[in-house]
């Protein structure tokens, strides 16, 4: 693999994973990356990327069901893999509007497909990568291992199911050389934060309301994003074409106590002398419909195959990411001040 298509560079995951593959990993090749640039895309995470590494590094914005554009760069770029991240990716938001899910997860998904089957000639991987969600909710006990059944329950996770069964299909009825990752819970820089992890803590250092859903009893798995996108670059090299990867943390929390260790860590490192602890921000709030009660990933396939292993304890995979939200305050207003941002913290929450 020399010209990696990368799609949702710009976004949580894909940033990490461009970063990492440009300047940590076992990788010498390019990486072109293509992003739409929705809410979720922000293609100044990655200017530094273009500056250090301008021979190895390309960016395009285009939609991946835009089979044309798709075209001209393959052509131009000689793309022999693709990454595929490009999705929408928030639960709240294909509850509230689910029509950019089934755009993006699975028409998108089957255009790039479609595009590797008429460049099977020169493409030595399609790599999919998707989430533990497709399974559905576990009970007290019990792991999502890669036979689970799929039983998805929201309009997020039955979009990815879908593409997840295309890409599937495609090994079997075209040959097409792919792989399938599932993960579970990432948190880590750059994410959105209108997501779990960011949310809770630029809100407690704002001294804002903490919202947790129901009774904060739910269950996620949480992996640090960087642990996530070696498991990939392992798959994406060693994988066995047609096989499904099960990525986890195992890292199992309530999101109430989630909510906590955060609060506790944040009253350390940036305390508020004259103010009551973070905790008593907490606020449960209305649960959201459909709400999967437990996520838990068996990796072993991962392990036994390819040797992974997370790396990051959470204690420090969330002090990474505090500092890193602290020490990014410009990324931070410029994400906060855009009109998608403020119109669904208002909608959602009812504040700013
Ligand atoms: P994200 O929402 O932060 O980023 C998605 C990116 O895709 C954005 O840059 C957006 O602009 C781009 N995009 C959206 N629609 C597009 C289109 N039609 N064409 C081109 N680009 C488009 O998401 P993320 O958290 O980085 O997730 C990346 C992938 O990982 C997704 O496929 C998601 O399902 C999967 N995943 C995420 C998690 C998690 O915890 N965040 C866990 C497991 C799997
Ligand atoms: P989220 O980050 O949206 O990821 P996912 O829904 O894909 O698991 O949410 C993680 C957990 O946190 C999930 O159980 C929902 C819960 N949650 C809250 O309790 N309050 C919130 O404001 C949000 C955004 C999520």
């Amino acid at each position: 693999m020399q010209n990696i298509l990368v799609t949702g560079g710009c976004g949580f995951i894909g940033t990490n994973f461009i970063f990492y593959m440009l300047s940590a990993a076992d990788y010498k090749g390019r990486i072109i990356n293509v992003d739409k640039l929705t809410y979720a895309g922000n293609p100044d995470n990655l200017v530094a990327a273009e500056k250090k590494f301008k021979e190895r590094y390309i960016f395009h914005q285009a939609d991946i069901c835009d089979a044309r554009a798709l075209v001209d760069i393959f052509d131009l770029y000689a793309v022999d893999a693709i990454c595929n991240f490009a999705a929408e990716s928030h639960v709240d938001r294909s509850i509230v509007k689910p029509d950019a899910f089934i755009k993006t997860n699975i028409e998108g998904t089957f255009c790039l497909l479609e595009l590797a089957r008429q460049f099977q000639h020169q493409l030595e991987l399609f790599h999919h990568v998707s989430t533990d969600e497709v399974y559905g909710s576990l009970g007290r006990d019990g792991h999502f291992t890669e036979e689970t059944p799929y039983r998805p329950n929201s309009p997020y996770s039955a979009s990815k199911a879908s593409s997840d069964h295309l890409v599937r299909a495609y090994f079997k009825t075209y040959g097409l050389p792919v792989t399938i990752s599932n993960c579970s819970n990432n948190y880590g820089p750059y994410q959105f934060p209108e997501k779990m992890v960011p949310l809770i803590i630029l809100n407690a250092l704002e001294g804002k309301p903490l919202p947790v859903y129901g009774k904060g009893l739910n269950v996620r798995d949480w992996l640090y994003v960087i642990d996530h996108c070696q498991a990939i670059w392992e798959i994406m090299k060693a994988g066995r074409r047609g096989e499904t990867y099960n990525i986890g943390g195992q890292c199992e929390m309530a999101n109430i106590d989630l909510v906590g260790r955060i609060c506790d860590l944040l009253d350390e490192i940036a305390p508020r002398p004259d103010a009551p602890p973070r905790r008593e921000l907490i606020r449960f709030v209305k649960d959201r419909p459909g709400h999967d009660m437990r996520y838990a990933i068996d990796f072993s396939k991962l392990t036994d195959e390819l040797g992974w292993m997370p790396h990051e304890s959470f204690e420090s995979g969330i002090q990474k990411t505090i500092h890193w939200y602290l020490d990014n305050q410009a990324w931070v207003e410029l994400v906060k001040s855009g009109a998608h941002y403020q119109r669904w913290m208002k909608q959602q929450y009812g504040g700013g």
